[in-house]
Parts: C-alpha cells; structure tokens; sequence
C-alpha cells in the first residue's frame, strides 16, 4: 500500500534543490511516476543519471520547469498550439517536444536538436523547481526513477526498491506519496511541423484536439524516418520481471485454472472478483488457492492507471510462474493502459529470456 501522504518541510526542500545546485541527485514525485532529476544545464549531472538508471546515453531526457519559467531561454520558438496546450495543461502530464535552444545540452537530448518540456503538478515538485531557481537554474532533467527498462515508481518505496544503498548516500528522496495519475505523461512532438503523439498518457489524443482543433498524429502516421529515439517507445518496456500475459476475460480463467492444475503458481490482474469456487466450469486449481494472487482492478480507467504499476510490482514480487492479465477494453480511455500493458507483456518475455512461456 503506498505511504500516506507527507510533504517534506521547506527545509528539506531546500536542501534538496542545494543538492541540485551541487550536481547530485534527487529522487523527486510528480503527479505521474517519480523522478530522477539532476541539473539540467550541469552535464556531469546529467550524465549521473544515465549511469545510475543503466540508460543508453542517445535516449533523451525530458526537461521539467516551473509555471513561472520563460520558456524562450530552452527553446527556439513556441508554436502557438503549442502555447495552447501550455495555457490549457499545464501544470500537468503533458510533455511538450519543441526545438531546443543552444542552452539545452545535448547530453540531455541524447544528441537531438529537440528538447522535451514538462511541468509537473505535484506540491513537492513544484516547491523544488522554484527553491533551484532561487540557489541554480530552475531547470531539472528528470526520466522516470527506475532502472532502465523496469516498471516506473510512484511511491517512495518504489524508488527505494530500485536504487537501494544509492538512497541518501548518493540520491536524495524526497517522499510526497503516491502519484495520482501512475503512468507517464502524454508526450507530443511539435517539431515536425504537425503534432505528433509519441506516448499516450492521462491527457487523451481527444483532450488535445478539443484545445487545438487538430487530433495528434500518430507516430505511423508522422513520418517514419528520423524518428528520435525514445525508450517508451521500444517495444520491451515498463516490464516486469515475471512473463506477462494480456488475456480477454474468458481466457484468464482457463489459463489460471490450467497453471493451478500444472502445480503453478499464478497472479492476476483482472476486473472480475477472484472466483469462490473454481475460475472455469472445468477448474480444479481454485480449490488450491494459496498459489493464487488475484488483484481485482479498478473499472475505470484513470483509477486502472494511478494502480497499475504498484500492481504489477505487487504480481511480480510474488514469485509466481505467470502474470495474467485481462486486457481492458480497446476504446480511447483506455489507450495509455493499453500502450503500457502491451510493452509489459512483451518487455516481461523479454527480460525472463527462454523461461518466457506463460504454461
Ligand atoms: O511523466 C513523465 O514524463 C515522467 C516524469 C518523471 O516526469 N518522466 C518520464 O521520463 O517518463 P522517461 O525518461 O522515463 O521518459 C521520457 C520519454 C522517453 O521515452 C524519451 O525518449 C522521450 O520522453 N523524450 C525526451 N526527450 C525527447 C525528444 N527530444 N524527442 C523525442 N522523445 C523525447
Ligand atoms: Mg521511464
């Protein structure tokens, strides 16, 4: 469960954006997922968190700034749908790609002439970026606060499981409790002439084109060459350690029952209550449930997301043979859920190598 709510004082704030100031690390929340965030304009900073989280250097970072900050000194124009979504959004998990100023490092946009902006909307988050602009830039580069390729943190705990010792000797973490949106922010490209949706997020495709008249390409649509790199984008992603299987509803049932029959051990994630009696008419598993994790989830979506990743720690920390899990509808409050749970499933195959099979 995650840790009730407690804002670190001023003084800790502080002391945390003093410790930006000296290029070191903090582990921050965002209403999204938690962040690892270093100085944007320092590069041996920036570089730490390449080698803390294990990410290859060409990934680009997303740079998160203030409300207040005038944007004009990172980036070379803002075009005005841009600026639409800005008024209209933020702060909040909206991730804007524009053309970088040469103020932006290329350490940070692993190279690229674009630079990814976001400002969260979180108390402590907030509170940090204005206490660094008072003692450093203001401007922190910050990728999800996890290793690479592993499901994001939203609980202090999560980070705390992610870099272990690193905490307080070489991270600072400042505990604001669990994200309330729970998956990454929705980025979109503006630097290709006409906006492009790389990553689904809380603020939906349809969102966007009720402030700007325009629905989002997708990044099919946008051209496919000179596509940047972006880590949410490789297929094996957000994954957890255990196979992952997204399953319609009916087929959960049979397949925990068929894993239960075969002496397995199985978790689910599923919208149904975990079954009295047998999963299927043919069942025999349930009645041996102690090898049985069943997490019920939220029906609606946004619930769906804020849970998902404590979830999926929760099913893979179990130790089970498998991670079932009922896909949820395919219609447009789902597609964030949806992006995430498919690059798990196939990120989890991935990681578990030859053991990869679900029977
Ligand atoms: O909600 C979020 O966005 C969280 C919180 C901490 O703010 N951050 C996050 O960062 O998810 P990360 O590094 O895990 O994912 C950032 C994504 C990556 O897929 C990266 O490649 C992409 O943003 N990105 C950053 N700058 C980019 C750029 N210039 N062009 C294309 N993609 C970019
Ligand atoms: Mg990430």
């Amino acid at each position: 469960m995650p840790t009730p709510y407690v804002s670190p004082s001023p003084d800790v704030i502080n002391a945390a954006a003093a410790s930006l100031a000296r290029a070191q690390l903090v582990a921050m929340p965002t209403e999204t997922v938690y962040g690892l965030a270093a100085d944007a304009t320092n590069d041996e900073a920036v570089r730490k968190i390449f080698a803390v989280k294990g990410r290859p250097i060409d990934h680009p970072l997303i740079v998160h700034v203030a409300k207040t900050d005038d944007l004009s000194r990172w980036v070379r124009a803002l075009p005005p749908d841009a600026k639409r979504l800005i008024d209209a959004f933020w702060p909040g998990p909206l991730t804007l790609i524009l053309k970088k100023s040469a103020a932006i490092s290329d350490v940070v946009t692993g190279g690229q002439d674009t630079v990814g902006l976001r400002c969260p909307a979180h108390p402590v988050a907030e509170a940090l970026l204005l206490a660094f602009a008072k003692c450093g830039s203001g401007i922190v580069a910050a990728p999800s606060a996890n290793k690479f390729g592993h499901v994001s943190p939203t609980t202090a705990q999560h980070v705390r499981d992610e870099f272990g010792d690193m905490i307080d000797s070489s991270i600072t973490l400042l505990d604001g409790g669990a994200c309330e949106v729970g998956i990454e922010s929705t980025i979109i490209d503006f630097s290709r002439g006409v906006p492009v949706l790389l990553r689904p997020g809380a603020i939906t495709a349809e969102a966007i084109y009720a402030v700007i008249g325009a629905m989002p390409l997708s990044r099919k649509e946008s051209a496919p060459k000179n596509t940047p790199r972006v880590s949410g984008d490789l297929a094996a992603h957000y994954a957890p350690k255990t196979p992952l299987k997204l399953l319609p509803h009916a087929e959960v049932f049979t397949a925990a029952d068929a894993l239960l029959a075969a002496g397995k051990r199985v978790a689910v994630l599923a919208f149904a209550a975990k079954p009295k009696v047998n999963p299927s008419p043919v069942g025999v598993g349930v009645r041996n449930a102690r090898p049985l994790l069943w997490i019920q989830a939220p029906k609606n979506a946004a619930d769906y997301a804020r849970d998902l990743y404590a979830n999926l720690r929760t099913l893979d920390a179990a130790g089970t043979t498998a991670i079932l899990v009922e896909a949820p509808p395919a219609d447009a409050p789902w597609n964030a859920v949806n992006d995430r749970l498919m690059r798990a499933a196939v990120g989890a195959a991935v990681v578990a190598g030859k053991n990869s099979k679900v029977q």
